[in-house]
This record gives structure tokens, C-alpha cells and sequence, in this order.
């Protein structure tokens, strides 16, 4: 899967996408991310890349020019299953969203700033707003970590073994059942006996029950739509 980044900040991507489980799918090749700078398609000198909304008002706007410059160069290298634009306006991001867009091959994501883009980006250039939650970020590049991390760790091969990847919280809308590991008698705190007793049968029947039992009590608006 290839990911294109626009930014002005591809520094803030830089930790985030250098260690544990998003380091070994680019080391694998698995994913090809490329940032962007969004300032390198401004033709102004200043290299700004807003400007004051017309109509008046606070905030500056993103202008279209850069934008369209640069999603536009890269069409013109490869076709994109989908250009997402990150918004607290857009569709909420959930396990179904993550696991549809982890099948993809090219995706661009534009993160957004100040007052957002210009309307006419929304309109003719992005393909799917997505938000991380019903809250206001400084900026979209939080949103796109979010979205990346969620969308490459379960694209086949990048975790060693990839059942673990499909008993996580939320696929099959459960959350994850409990687990424990040595100690078995930490200061009189016991590991159920089930998960010691090597019966597999039993003990995927417990981590069911308990996947049930916790999706009730933490989450139950899950719970009804997993019936
Ligand atoms: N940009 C600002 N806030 C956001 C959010 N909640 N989700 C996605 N992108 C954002």
C-alpha cells in the first residue's frame, strides 16, 4: 500500500512512523508512505499556503492552489483509491472504516489547518472526510497518525502473527476479552484457572462469555449492534 501525506508539519509524522509495528511494515515494504509539503506548491514567495476567508470572519483558510497543485501532480503518476481529507466534520473513524481502507493501493491523505480548506477542496478533490472523534484538533496530522496506525497494522504480514490482528477489540464489534500473564498467584491475585487448564474448547469459550460480559458493562451501544 502506498500513502501519500500533504502537510506543512511531516516532522510531526516523523517518531510515530519510526518504531514498533508501522517501522516493520515500511522495513517489510509493505507500506510506501511520502510526505508532501504543501508549502513546495505554494507559487507564492512567502510560500503561504492561506489566506483570509472571504466574507470576514476569524481564522485563515487553506487555499486551494497548493492543494490542487500537488494532489494533482500526483494523480498524474498513479490512480488513488480514495483522497481523505482528516475533519472533525467527517465520518467517524471505526474498525469497519480502518479495515475497508486497509485494502486499498494508493491513498492520499491532506490534513487540514487554521479554519479548515477552502470549500472547493472538499468539493472537487477529496473523496472521504474521516474525524478520530468528536473533538477539535490543532491540525489533521494527529487525525492521519491515528488513521495510518490503525489502517497498516492489520494489512496482511505486517504482525507476526496475524490472528492477533483479528482478535482485537472491536472485529467482530467485542471488545477484547481479558489476559494475563506470569505470575499465576501475584499477592493473592489468581489467574482464572480456566486459562491454565490447556482445555483450547473451554477457553475460547471464557474469552466469548467475557468478551460479552465487558462489551456490556464498557461499551454497550457495541453491544447491541453485535446481536
Ligand atoms: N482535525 C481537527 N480535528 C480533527 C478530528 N477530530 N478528526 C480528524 N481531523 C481533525
Amino acid at each position: 500500500m502506498r500513502i501519500d501525506i500533504i502537510t506543512i508539519f511531516p516532522e510531526i509524522f516523523e517518531s510515530p512512523f519510526s518504531y514498533s509495528i508501522i517501522k516493520r511494515a515500511k522495513e517489510k515494504g509493505i507500506v510506501d508512505i511520502h510526505f508532501h509539503q504543501l508549502r513546495d506548491y505554494s507559487t507564492n514567495k512567502h510560500k503561504n499556503v492561506d489566506d483570509y476567508p472571504y466574507g470576514g470572519g476569524a481564522g485563515m483558510v487553506m487555499m486551494i492552489e497548493p492543494i490542487a497543485a500537488c494532489i494533482d501532480a500526483l494523480k498524474d503518476e498513479r490512480n488513488y483509491d480514495e483522497i481523505i481529507y482528516t475533519s472533525p466534520d467527517g465520518e467517524l473513524l471505526n474498525q469497519k472504516v480502518s479495515n475497508q481502507i486497509s485494502t486499498f493501493e494508493n491513498i492520499i491523505i491532506l490534513c487540514g489547518h487554521y479554519k479548515g480548506v477552502d470549500e472547493r477542496v472538499r468539493q472537487y478533490y477529496i473523496t472521504r472526510e474521516i474525524s478520530i472523534g468528536n473533538y477539535v484538533l490543532s491540525g489533521g496530522e494527529l487525525a492521519a497518525i491515528v488513521l495510518c496506525d490503525s489502517i497498516i497494522r492489520i494489512i496482511p504480514g505486517v504482525l507476526n502473527d496475524e490472528t492477533s490482528a483479528l482478535s482485537d477489540s472491536f472485529q467482530n464489534n467485542l471488545l477484547a476479552p481479558p489476559v494475563y500473564t506470569r505470575p499465576a498467584n501475584f499477592k493473592e491475585m489468581i489467574v482464572p484457572d480456566i486459562l491454565l487448564s490447556g482445555n483450547d474448547n473451554e477457553i475460547m469459550k471464557w474469552r466469548y462469555e467475557k468478551a460479552l460480559e465487558r462489551t456490556k458493562h464498557s461499551r454497550p451501544d457495541m453491544y447491541n449492534e453485535s446481536d
